[in-house]
């Protein structure tokens, strides 16, 4: 695997397998990997002739209040990780290489609607942050294909807006969520968490799992989302949302009730389509938790059928 920190080498490696005629695939991170991870390089070497990683511990998508200073940056046992995975080259700019101008002063890119909700609400500016840094990278990389863990299921779909709206040529590719025995999903984030909170951090996959079987029994909506918040406050979670939606993660008011248009009838944002969404009816649904545990905030999703 080779290793590269300057924009000149990354482009002229690229354009070596390009000319060969070379199919590259691209898994952006912020490092700290995991088995999550892993996996995503391993899809992305079966999809590909060439596999390109980033690690790039990204400020402009941290709130003020955020962990950006403290997030864990492991750059030796990340490049050994990428390397046994079937990574071809780590790309590993620095915030001068990302941001030459100062972040101030660089272009953003503000996708609408999608990011106005759940995530977005709560951390305001943070999905301006992943926007840019995205385009940016895909702009340096120049992929066939992109791929991203669906744990992050607002990050998904927002990166399929911007794609989509920005004409970029990439396919993006969605991996499935990579869970701890107990069900957590594995996060960098998970390292903060004490012994007890790391014991109690289940009950968010267990909630989900709750909130499927509520929905598939004909609860309505609110009822599921306002039981959800009071199962994980009774287990020592301070909840920022419980929520069903449709997978394009359009607002309930824009359709409640309604199938959904074109691409969202077979399936939202997340999964590749884009449309009118609500979360009544039958059809294919979403419920997304973020709750913080201490320090420590933690989100999950699971996709269902209604
Ligand atoms: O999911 C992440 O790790 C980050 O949000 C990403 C996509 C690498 C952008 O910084």
């Amino acid at each position: 695997m080779q290793t590269v920190d300057q924009l000149g080498a990354l482009r002229s490696t690229l354009e070596t397998w390009r000319l060969a005629g070379q199919r590259i695939a691209f898994v952006p991170t912020m490092g700290n990997l995991h088995a999550g991870h892993h996996s995503l390089i391993r899809l992305a070497r079966e999809r590909a002739d060439r596999v390109v990683a980033s690690v790039f511990v990204n400020p402009t998508q941290f709130g003020p209040n955020e962990d950006y200073g403290r997030y864990p940056r492991t750059p030796e046992a990340d490049a050994e990780g990428l390397r046994a995975s079937g990574c071809d080259l780590l790309w590993l700019p620095s915030v001068e290489t990302m941001y030459p101008y100062g972040a101030e002063r660089t272009v953003q890119v503000r996708v609408p609607q999608v990011t106005e909700t759940l995530e977005g609400a709560h951390r305001p500016g943070h999905f301006e942050g992943v926007a840019t840094v995205v385009a940016r990278l895909f702009n340096q990389v120049r992929p066939d294909i992109a791929v991203f863990g669906r744990k992050d299921y607002q990050q998904l779909a927002v990166i399929r807006y911007l794609v989509r709206d920005l004409a970029f040529p990439i396919e993006i590719v969605g991996a499935d969520t990579r869970r701890e025995a107990d069900g957590l999903a594995l996060s960098s984030r998970n390292q903060y968490l004490s012994e007890t909170e790391r014991m109690q951090a289940a009950g968010i996959h267990a909630c989900l799992q709750w909130m499927r079987e509520a929905s598939q029994a004909g609860l309505a909506r609110e009822a599921v989302e306002a039981g959800a918040i009071e199962r994980l406050s009774a287990a020592g979670f301070v909840v920022d949302y419980a929520a069903i939606r449709r997978p394009d993660l359009g607002l309930p008011e824009a359709g409640e009730g309604e199938a959904g248009e074109g691409e969202a009838a077979q399936g939202g944002a997340a999964q590749g389509g884009a449309g009118k969404a609500g979360a009544g009816g039958s059809g294919a649904r979403v419920a997304l938790i973020a709750a913080r545990l201490g320090r420590t905030r933690l989100i999950d999703n699971l996709e269902f059928e209604v």
